[in-house]
């Protein structure tokens, strides 16, 4: 049985005084609830602070991005060494603002997932086709490309391990979400393709959350899909009060 995963990705939101508030209020609300992981991804700066604030409690601490090397003249970027020190429970790579603002690549994103592996840092890995590829009918072949370059000749035990975030670009932050037969078909297709490249009982494994405008109205609706296993949420994973609501709805 995989187990549901609702991961907040907090992207350049909620300040060091917003992210107190937040965990201070939702540890509190979702303190009960041991059917389901949660996870908040803060900003790098006060992510040992929301780690430390999340002590002894059922949330994991996520980051937003993490460097391919683990250190050096590297201006702004942030080391798996570093993620590591503050017990940090999973890394999210190659979400499609980092691919499509800040130049990533299949090749980077493979790198990166690498670096996590060896530093044993879980991994989110996030794919997903943009509206002219869908409305092209071009989406199960982006997406069997991203997750050939992106998984390419890594480790089969340690893909096991791996969360794939299927989030349709289109439907991120626009409030369109994806219709639940869609996002469906497109996470089976992810695990058919999964089970071509490393076989079936890792294909049955991995875990294949949906992403893109989930909110308290539809994430029942979405966890219920047999290949969907949890969901990746922004805009409403900002408020402790909205994202605990689409928590308790699933
Ligand atoms: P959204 O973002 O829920 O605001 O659409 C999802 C994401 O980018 O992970």
């Amino acid at each position: 049985m995989r187990k549901i995963f609702i991961a907040g990705n907090w992207k350049m939101n909620n300040t060091l005084s917003e992210t107190k508030t937040f965990i201070e209020e939702f540890k509190q609300s979702v303190k009960s609830i041991d059917n389901i992981e949660i996870g908040i991804a803060p900003s790098f700066v006060n992510l040992a602070y929301a780690k430390a604030l999340c002590q002894d409690s059922n949330i994991k601490v996520i980051a937003q991005n993490m460097y391919f090397e683990d250190n050096g003249a590297y201006t702004g970027e942030i080391s798996p060494l570093m993620l590591k020190d503050i017990n940090i429970d999973y890394v999210i790579i190659g979400h499609s603002e980092r691919r499509q603002y800040f130049g990533e690549t299949e090749e980077t994103v493979n790198k990166r997932i690498r670096k996590a592996f060896e530093h044993n840092i879980k991994v989110i890995l996030c794919i997903g086709e943009k509206l002219q590829e869908r409305e092209q009918g071009i989406t199960n072949i982006v997406l069997e490309k991203q997750l050939k370059g992106d998984l390419k000749e890594l480790d089969n035990n340690k893909v096991a391990e791996i969360v794939i975030a299927y989030e349709p670009v289109w439907a991120i932050g626009t409030g369109k979400s994806a219709k639940t037969e869609d996002a469906q078909n497109a996470c089976n297709f992810i695990r058919k393709t999964l089970k071509d490249m490393f076989g079936e009982e890792i294909a049955q494994k991995v875990r294949i959350q949906y992403g893109g405008s989930v909110k308290a109205e539809n994430s029942k609706e979405y966890m219920s899909q047999t290949d969907i296993d949890g969901a990746l949420v922004g805009g409403a994973s900002l408020k402790a009060d909205s994202f605990s609501k689409l928590i308790k709805a699933v």
